[in-house]
């Protein structure tokens, strides 16, 4: 089938999927969408009270799933500057309960090799400067539930469906999120790598825990670029990104059976429930 891109209308508000007709599901990823082609796009515009986002709906064989870019569609926001709580904001408009979301990643031990797929399971958080809740500007006291950031349960949807469609992951690892935009240096890796946190990235938070504000089942995949600073001789590839086009092909394709093939609920998952108001 071709691939169809019907352009918004210059009304974004206008194109915000009604609660009737919600899109449950959504991938994010750092870069643009490809592998798609065979499946009707349509690009939609959301007006959110952080700003407008712009993405792609996907109609897979009559799901509808959303495709974000997280760094903008058209623009490329570098990690410290993207507007993240836009981006959450506009998923929750649109109904999603569900994400994936992929990233790529620095590896801080040796076990852990370019071009593999770790699951995220844990973060530390090292950013600096970003907007990192939804209850950070008025009276409402809120604080969210970080014991399981990660959705457990996707995490095991996406286990199994990965055997089933032979993709090999590599386990599961603590993510440390920098600021950015510049890498880190050896002795910032020597410090990550010594207490045994794995991998290290410029986007994952405040991400997860937005999502997590709005009650999704978020699930987050790394992709291994590099090797993160000073743990081998040779600076980080200039091509560090062009490194996992086919893994991130490979990837969407089992998200995709995921969010078609299986009964998503969030029936007994705690991700919809983890606010404390005071
Ligand atoms: N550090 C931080 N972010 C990254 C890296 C890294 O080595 N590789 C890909 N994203």
């Amino acid at each position: 089938m071709r691939r169809k891109n019907k352009q918004s209308s210059s009304d974004p508000v206008k194109n915000l999927v009604s609660k009737t007709d919600p899109v449950r599901f959504c991938v994010i990823s750092g870069s643009s969408i490809f592998g798609l082609e065979d499946y009707e796009t349509t690009e939609r515009s959301v007006e959110t009270a952080y700003g407008r986002v712009v993405l792609d709906i996907v109609d897979v064989h009559g799901t509808k799933i959303a495709f974000m870019s997280r760094h903008g569609k058209y623009q490329c926001h570098p990690p410290h500057q993207i507007n993240y709580r836009a981006n959450i904001s506009a998923l929750n408009q649109l109904g999603v309960q569900f994400v994936f979301a992929t990233g790529a990643v620095g590896s801080c031990q040796p076990e852990f090799k370019p071009g593999e797929a770790v699951i995220i399971d844990d973060f530390v958080d090292f950013t600096k400067n970003r907007d990192e809740s939804f209850f950070q500007d008025g009276c409402t006291v809120c604080h969210v539930n970080m014991t399981e950031p990660y959705c457990r349960r996707l995490q095991e949807q996406f286990t199994a469906k990965s055997k089933h469609y032979e993709q090999p992951i590599a386990g599961k690892g603590t993510y440390v999120c920098t600021e950015g935009p510049r890498f880190e240096t050896r002795a910032e890796i020597g410090f990550y790598r010594k207490m045994g946190w794995e991998l290290v990235g410029m986007t994952s938070v405040p991400e997860v825990l937005l999502a997590k504000e709005k009650g999704m089942c978020y699930c987050a995949v790394a992709m291994i670029t590099n090797w993160a600073t000073g743990m081998d001789d040779q600076p980080v590839p200039a091509d560090f990104l062009d490194r996992i086009s086919a893994l991130k092909h490979r990837l969407n394709q089992i998200f995709l059976a995921i969010f078609t093939e299986d009964q998503l609920t969030q029936d007994g998952c705690s991700c919809n429930n983890s606010l404390l108001h005071l």
